[in-house]
């Protein structure tokens, strides 16, 4: 049996299956940042991905495709409501983004999330060739590192935390907030997004676990001597990749066309999100909606094309946010359209990346206005899309690509008068000025693009700490 020299995990495969009608498998592409990062990331550094398929059911035999091992872990149909939609997105995700829903808490989720993320952990030592790089990702896979130590003590294991990592005072509200850090302490390096995700795990780990630390080192107490440490390595996007599509002439005439199917507007705003409430879509639509009331804007110089993807539509506070938003588009359409010239384009659907990237590059003002968000990957595949320099961004302050793009129109989402101005400041700045911070993000995710994010994790997870040699 071949085995690999890399490991990753994930939830996801980069591929989830669907079923047709007919019955007929089809395999697309998985939604979200995650996926679309390490894709490129398993180009150069080829490997197995160990995933679930994104459906129900026993997990289809292991299969290659462009030059990736491809693993899949079976999920039955109630391990996809507990550990999936349950723990993972209505314990987790909640606690982890500052509980802007509440955070459910069931003893029967839990005991699916151990099962789940010892499952993962068996396919991935499985997998694994002696002395291999395991690199897991992602917080639905807390527990993995520790499970795959054990099964496997000849390998180095990494974590990356895509999302935040909470506050000590949030992460205490979670029964199991022991066994989690217990799991992710089986690791050897632990990335985070920001400097201070990694400094709240650090915190968690004194606090709840008594346990020493310097700096970005936790020593553990188990007579082991091993240390574990933890730092930020911000994820970003394949900068060259993603800049050739949107040069090609194909995507650069659509851009065209969608601008003159909407009426060649002044002003075209954009948002792209998972219809997700971390996003701060209310927020935005209720900026927008004022702005237009006001009558600073209006149909049909300014529209706003919202583009909300499907996301984990079977959980509650999921369904109630669609509900929400589509009401709110209806009644500021009803009240604010024209005819022939709505005022919010909503669109609650995926599409391929040679759309997005014609998306972006027709947009004159892109709208990142997330509550929290671990990094937002929408951020900088827009400016990488504007090789023209044009376009402007309004980019929350709670998200984690702020802190390497701050010198886009920044806002708080919470401050809607704030917002609002934050959206008048990239209507109103002279091109030139806009064509001079657009320069600059770009530089900015080109010199950090998601290559140079990979080489950089996995150099700092060769060099982690692990037993260090005594002092002499
Ligand atoms: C975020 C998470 C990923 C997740 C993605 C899509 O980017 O960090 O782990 O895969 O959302 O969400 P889903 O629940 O559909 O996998």
């Amino acid at each position: 049996r071949k085995t690999f020299d890399l490991v990753v995990a994930a939830n996801r495969l980069p591929v989830d299956k669907q079923v047709d009608e007919q019955g007929n498998v089809e395999w697309h592409r998985s939604p979200g940042g995650l996926v679309t990062a390490m894709e490129s990331v398993m180009r150069s550094n080829p490997g197995a991905w160990v995933g679930w398929s994104g459906d129900a059911g026993e997990a289809p035999p292991p299969f290659d495709e462009e030059g990736m091992h491809l693993r899949p872990v079976g999920l039955s149909a109630e391990e996809v409501r507990d550990f999936y939609e349950g723990f993972s997105n209505d314990t987790l995700w909640p606690i982890y983004h500052d509980v802007i829903v509440p955070a459910s808490f069931h003893r029967e989720w839990w005991a699916a999330y151990v099962r789940v993320n010892r499952r993962f952990a068996e396919a991935v030592a499985e997998e694994a060739a002696p002395g291999a790089r395991v690199w897991i990702q992602d917080y639905q896979l807390q527990l993995a590192p520790a499970f795959v130590r054990q099964l496997r003590p000849d390998v180095r294991i990494g974590w990356f935390n895509h999302i935040p990592f909470p506050p000590v005072e949030l992460f205490a509200q979670l029964p199991w907030r022991s066994s989690l850090l217990e799991g992710l302490l089986g690791a050897d390096f632990l990335g985070f997004q920001r400097q201070a995700d990694a400094r709240n795990f650090v915190r968690a780990c004194r606090q709840l676990l008594g346990l020493r630390a310097k700096g970005e080192r936790v020593a553990l107490d188990d007579g082991s001597g091993r240390q574990v440490r933890a730092t930020a390595i911000p994820i970003s996007v394949d900068y060259r990749g993603l800049e050739s599509l949107a040069q090609q002439p194909e995507v650069m005439a659509r851009a065209k066309e969608i601008r003159e199917s909407l009426g060649n507007p002044d002003v075209l705003m954009l948002g792209v999100d998972r219809l997700d409430y971390t996003k701060g879509i209310r927020h935005r639509l209720k900026a927008y909606e004022e702005l237009l009331l006001e009558r600073h804007i209006g149909p049909p110089d300014v529209t706003l094309v919202q583009v909300a993807t499907p996301s984990r539509e079977r959980v509650e506070a999921y369904r109630s946010l669609r509900e929400e938003i589509e009401q709110t588009v209806g009644r500021i359409n009803g009240e604010l359209g024209k005819i022939g010239a709505p005022a919010v384009h909503y669109l609650h659907h995926s599409y391929p990346r040679e759309e997005m990237a014609a998306l972006f590059q027709a947009a004159d003002v892109m709208l990142v206005t997330p509550l929290r968000d671990g990094m937002n990957l929408v951020a900088k595949e827009y400016v990488t899309c504007r090789h023209d320099l044009g376009g402007a961004l309004v980019l929350s302050e709670f998200t984690g690509a702020w802190h390497e793009l701050h010198q886009a129109f920044t806002c708080n989402p919470h401050d809607i008068e704030g917002l609002k101005q934050a959206m008048l400041r990239a209507i109103n700045t002279p091109k030139r000025d806009k064509e001079r911070i657009m320069r600059a993000l770009r530089r900015r995710v080109a010199d950090h693009d998601v290559q140079r994010w990979a080489r950089r994790y996995l150099a700092a997870l060769d060099a982690a700490p692990g037993v260090p040699a005594p002092d002499p």
